[in-house]
């Protein structure tokens, strides 16, 4: 069966299904219970029908899910922060579909509202391996870099140097970070880490930008993470606490106009520059792909031994892994691209074969 052809009760039993096989027991049994409200004409039905015509494509149950996670986390839900993790509460596996009910009674109009808001996500984890490819491209170059994000979202990822690194034998980042990524995310033999890498220059880009800096554009980021997922989630918290205590904002633009404007300018003699990306491809329509391939490679054209050029990207390969691959044009005639890693999806496992 085509996806667009799903309905809605097949939505929400399948976004059951993924939640239990991707560790959140917490929303699979809630989204079971909903299901079972929305069989009996509940006020799950009442609400999400009609929403959209593409009910798995646009994650409906994860836009109901997400509106009362945000009321949660904004206090106007207490009785059901008191059962999410992230909220403080604690879960012993009982059935939450009564209070979850309770709060859409209470809040009818901000469930309109938020079944019409798009699930974005940025996910902080693929910093690990994103950290491993950047290090790649210092200990290469021996250069400072300006790093050019596509799809940024928050552009949480745009941070990376600021969160820490180890895989036990190397480092990279800070290591007084409130964000660290230890060894358990790296199989062996692990990636080396470079220990000085300097970002000198860093821009993002993203259709839909979300500001953090507002607390609306922070308790939204903070909401599609599932209540259960608490690593994740602090993860998520403590990366946009450090990006309030910058000025970076994501630009509001196509990622190919915007990467088409950002390489007219050459990067200075003696910087390198990186493109870089994370499950993002598969969302740009191919206007835009054939827009950011002919920037990267009429920039590539230009770039030299010291001030090279790098397309470096975390998408996916198979169903259980992405692959992070990173070209690069120095001067020679033609650029050079290298597998460097598989990785999971949320970053988790980066198996190095650079
Ligand atoms: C799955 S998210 C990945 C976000 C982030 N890179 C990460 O790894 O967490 C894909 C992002 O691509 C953005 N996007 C989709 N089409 C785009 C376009 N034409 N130009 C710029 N960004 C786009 C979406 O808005 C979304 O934030």
């Amino acid at each position: 069966m085509a996806g667009s052809t799903f309905t809605l009760i097949e939505a929400i039993e399948r976004q059951a299904d993924s939640c239990a096989h991707i560790g959140s027991p917490l929303y699979a049994g809630l989204l079971t219970g909903l299901a079972g409200d929305y069989l009996s004409g509940g006020l799950t039905a009442e609400l999400l029908e009609g929403v959209s015509d593409q009910p798995v494509h646009d994650a409906v149950p994860l836009r109901y899910l997400a509106t009362a996670h945000r009321l949660a986390l904004a206090g106007n839900a207490p009785d059901l922060a008191a059962l999410y993790p992230s909220c403080g509460g604690s879960w012993h596996g009982g059935d939450l579909t009564d209070v979850f009910l309770s709060a859409v009674a209470v809040h009818r109009g901000e469930f309109v509202r938020g079944l019409q808001r798009n699930v974005q996500t940025n996910e902080v984890g693929r910093a690990a391996v994103l950290a491993a490819g950047f290090s790649t491209i210092a200990d290469r170059t021996g250069l400072p870099l300006r790093t050019l994000e596509l799809g940024g979202s928050a552009g949480l990822l745009s941070h990376w140097d600021r969160f820490g690194f180890s895989t036990g034998e190397s480092s990279t980042g800070d290591p007084g970070s409130p964000l660290q990524f230890g060894p358990e995310w790296y199989e062996r033999p692990a990636p080396h880490l470079h220990a000085a890498i300097r970002v000198v220059e860093r821009a993002s880009v993203d259709v839909t930008p979300i500001d953090v800096s507002t607390d609306e554009g922070r308790l939204s980021m903070l909401s599609f993470v599932w209540p259960d997922q608490l690593e994740r989630f602090q993860r998520l918290d403590h990366a946009i606490a450090i990006a309030r205590a910058t000025d970076l904002t994501v630009a509001e633009a196509d990622a190919g106009d915007w990467l088409g404007e950002q390489l007219t300018r050459p990067s200075d003699d003696g910087v390198a520059t990186v493109v870089f990306h994370s499950i993002v491809w598969q969302y740009l329509p191919a206007a835009t792909k054939d827009a950011v391939r002919s920037a990267l490679s009429a920039a590539g054209e230009r770039a030299t031994g010291s001030a090279p050029l790098h397309w470096l990207r975390m998408e996916p390969a198979t169903k259980e892994h992405a692959d992070l691959r990173l070209t690069t044009w120095a001067g020679e005639r033609d650029p050079v691209e290298q597998l460097l890693a598989h990785v999971g999806y949320h970053g988790a496992g980066v198996r190095w074969v650079g």
